[in-house]
C-alpha cells in the first residue's frame, strides 16, 4: 500500500461541533484502480477532488456502488470498526449484480484499518459520535456504449458523523411506488436504488411523511425496508421482520438486532408481515412498535405509519419498556467497546501507521 500523508493535518476540534453527517472529510482518501483485468496498489492519500471525464461510463449507466460503516472510539482511545467483513461481503454481492470486478479482501480490509489508524484523531469520542466508512466503487472507463465498464476506481472516504438527534419519523406504507423486484438489485448496495426511491419519498413527504416503507412490488401487501433501513414490528411482545430476499439488503444492524433481540430471550419472527396484520394489529391496540435499523442511527422509532389515506399514531413506549431503546443501547455498547462483546464483532484498530 502506497502511503502519502497530508504535510500539514486540517483536524481541529470544531470538527466535532457540526451538526452535519457525512460533509466533513479527514485528511486521506484511499484509492484503487481496476484496469486491464487487474487491481493496482492501493494509494491512500491526500483527500480531494479527482478528474474524471464526462464521459466515464458510471455517469451513463450507473455501475456504482457503495457500503457504509462506522469507526467508534472509546474513552481510552481504542478505536473500533464493526462486523466489517459483512460489508465486505456485501460490496462484493453488489459487485457481482452489476457486473463489476470484486474487491480483493486486503484492499478492502487491509484499506480501511490502514485508513482509519492514519485518520484516527478524527474518530470522535462522545458516545453516539462516530467516524463514518463510506467505500464505494465506480465505473471509469471513457466510452458512450451501454455495456459493462473495463475499468473501475474504488475509494474510501471517512467522514465526521454526529450524534444523530433521532427524532421519531413517521412513515408511509408504499401502495403504489417500488423500491425493487424479484430478479432485480434491491438487495444490493447500487447508487441507483437510491436514485429511483428519492421521487417516491418527495412525494410521501408532501403527504406528511418522513420515509417509505417499501411494500412487494407485486401486490404491495407485504411490508420490506425504508429509507436506508430494515424494518421491525412490534405486536404484542413478538419482533417481527421480513425475511432478506433478492428484494431486501440484508443489514448488519438487523442480523445483530436480531441476535441481540434472540439472546435475550425476546419471541422473535423472522417472517413476511402483510400490511393487513400491522392494520388489524393497530386497530386492536397491538402495535406497540414500529421501527428501522441501519448504520447511520442504529435504530430509528417511527411514531406514526400511513395505510392508504389512515394516518396511523404510535405511541412511544418508556426507555425502559420499548425493544428499540433496548436493543439500541445494547447495540450501542458493545459498538463503544463499554461491555463485552460476546460475538466477536468489534474490530480494534491497531495503532501502526501513525506510530
Ligand atoms: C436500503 C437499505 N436498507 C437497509 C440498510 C441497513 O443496513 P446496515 O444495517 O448494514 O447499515 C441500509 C443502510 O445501509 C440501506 O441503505
Amino acid at each position: 500500500m502506497i502511503i502519502e500523508k497530508i504535510a500539514e493535518s486540517r483536524f481541529n476540534d470544531s470538527v466535532f461541533e457540526s451538526k452535519v453527517f457525512g460533509k466533513n472529510f479527514t485528511d486521506h482518501m484511499l484509492v484503487a484502480t481496476y484496469k486491464d483485468g487487474q487491481w493496482s496498489e492501493p494509494k491512500i492519500m491526500p483527500y480531494g477532488p479527482l478528474e474524471f471525464t464526462p464521459a466515464a461510463m458510471a455517469f451513463h449507466y450507473g455501475q456504482a456502488i457503495f457500503e457504509g460503516m462506522k469507526a467508534y472510539k472509546n474513552e481510552n482511545d481504542e478505536v473500533f470498526i464493526f462486523r466489517p467483513e459483512k460489508n465486505f461481503e456485501r460490496f462484493n454481492l453488489s459487485a457481482e449484480r452489476l457486473n463489476m470486478p470484486t474487491i480483493p479482501e486486503e484492499i478492502f480490509m487491509d484499506g480501511i484499518k490502514t485508513i482509519v489508524d492514519l485518520d484516527r484523531q478524527w474518530v470522535p469520542k462522545n458516545y453516539g459520535t462516530s467516524l463514518y466508512i463510506r467505500p464505494t466503487m465506480f465505473a471509469t472507463e471513457e466510452a458512450v456504449s451501454a455495456r459493462a465498464s473495463n475499468e473501475y476506481m474504488f475509494v474510501v472516504l471517512l467522514a465526521y458523523a454526529p450524534n444523530y438527534y433521532d427524532k421519531p419519523l413517521s412513515v408511509k406504507i408504499a401502495d403504489y411506488f417500488s423500491r425493487s423486484a424479484q430478479g432485480g438489485v434491491g438487495f444490493a448496495k447500487c447508487a441507483g436504488n437510491y436514485a429511483a426511491s428519492f421521487y417516491p419519498a418527495t412525494q410521501a413527504q408532501k403527504e406528511g411523511y418522513d420515509q417509505v416503507i417499501w411494500t412487494d412490488s407485486i401486490e404491495h401487501k407485504y411490508i420490506e425496508e425504508a429509507g436506508t433501513m430494515n424494518v421491525m414490528v412490534r405486536i404484542g411482545d413478538k419482533l417481527l421482520t421480513a425475511p432478506t430476499s433478492e428484494r431486501i439488503l440484508n443489514g448488519v444492524t438487523r442480523d445483530s438486532i436480531l441476535t441481540l433481540a434472540k439472546d435475550a430471550g425476546l419471541d422473535v419472527e423472522v417472517r413476511p408481515i402483510s400490511v393487513q396484520e400491522m392494520y388489524d394489529a393497530h386497530k386492536e391496540g397491538q402495535l406497540k412498535e414500529v421501527f428501522g435499523c441501519g448504520t447511520a442511527v442504529v435504530i430509528n422509532a417511527y411514531n406514526a405509519v400511513g395505510f392508504g389515506e389512515e394516518r396511523a399514531e404510535i405511541e412511544l413506549l418508556s426507555e425502559t419498556e420499548s425493544f428499540a431503546s433496548i436493543l439500541k443501547n445494547k447495540l450501542k455498547d458493545i459498538q463503544y467497546g463499554l461491555i463485552e462483546d460476546p460475538y466477536g464483532w468489534r474490530i480494534k484498530i491497531e495503532e501502526s501507521v501513525t506510530a
